[in-house]
């Protein structure tokens, strides 16, 4: 069975990969501009979100395989590859482990580091709390690093929706995914073989994955461009999403897709 997904429009596929821990509906903001633009959009749920059935023991390769396995059932050949955070550590290994099956990426607020040794620990820490509260120490520890002040001061209706959305996360989905995250790759060696045009979208204020990180990435992928968006923190394409949609635009267009 291929990953819960939807499909919307046709033309050049462009398959985005959502951040922890959320699911594929993150990306409803750019579903109408990129449709219009003519692009076909492709969003998967990741196992243990969305409409996918957990596994417990997931991997970040695991989940690119999965991708993979996408890309295969849906016939697609030749796509835009794309993720937020999370959704990035997917991109990079199916970047590494399948480079030819996409002609473009796009890294949103995402790393190409392993985790530190305090992430990891933050992470396990989470993981019990996960486990004795359910879903609620996500929205209660995690959201607050998430977005940005302007997005907190200006915009609380999306600071409900997604506080809602994570509510809603299957507790083991979260606990599988973040030992998966835990345990990820660094994939520092992989930046100078990327050999397809590569956007990076970085939120100004993402404190989570930050402009550093992105200049790295801009430095040593060969073909890259990177696009930072005001107001935004770390899930930039949902707090600015019209800024977001111009960045991801420009890049497909001066890409040449
Ligand atoms: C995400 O947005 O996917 C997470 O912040 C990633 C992470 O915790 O490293």
């Amino acid at each position: 069975m291929p990953l819960a997904h939807q499909v919307v429009g046709d033309g050049f596929p462009i398959l985005l990969i959502h951040a922890f821990p959320l699911n594929r509906k993150m990306w409803k903001g750019q579903i109408g501009p990129l449709s219009q633009a003519g692009f076909q959009i492709v969003l998967p749920d990741l196992p243990g979100f969305g409409e996918t059935v957990v596994n417990k023991n997931v991997s970040i390769p695991d989940m690119a395989e999965e991708i993979f396995g996408l890309i295969k059932f849906l016939k697609i050949e030749g796509c835009i590859v794309g993720g937020l955070s999370m959704g990035g550590y997917v991109s990079f290994a199916l970047s590494k482990k399948h480079p030819r099956i996409f002609s473009g990426l796009l890294l949103c607020d995402t790393t190409f580091s392993a985790d530190s040794t305090e992430k990891k620990e933050a992470r396990f820490n989470l993981i019990e709390k996960i486990a004795s509260e359910g879903p609620l120490p996500l929205a209660r520890d995690m959201l607050p690093n998430l977005i940005s002040d302007h997005t907190k001061e200006n915009n609380p209706v999306l600071v409900n929706e997604i506080k809602k959305e994570i509510l809603q996360t299957d507790p083991e989905g979260a606990i599988a995914a973040l030992k998966a995250m835990a345990n990820r790759e660094d994939q520092t060696d992989l930046l100078g073989e990327i050999s397809v045009p590569t956007g990076l979208i970085f939120g100004e204020a993402d404190k989570v994955t930050n402009l550093e990180t992105a200049k790295i990435m801009k430095n040593q992928i060969p073909f890259s461009e990177l696009f930072i968006i005001e107001k935004a923190g770390h899930y930039s394409n949902l707090e600015q999403s019209e800024k977001f949609n111009a960045a991801l635009l420009e890049f497909v267009k001066t890409g040449g897709f």
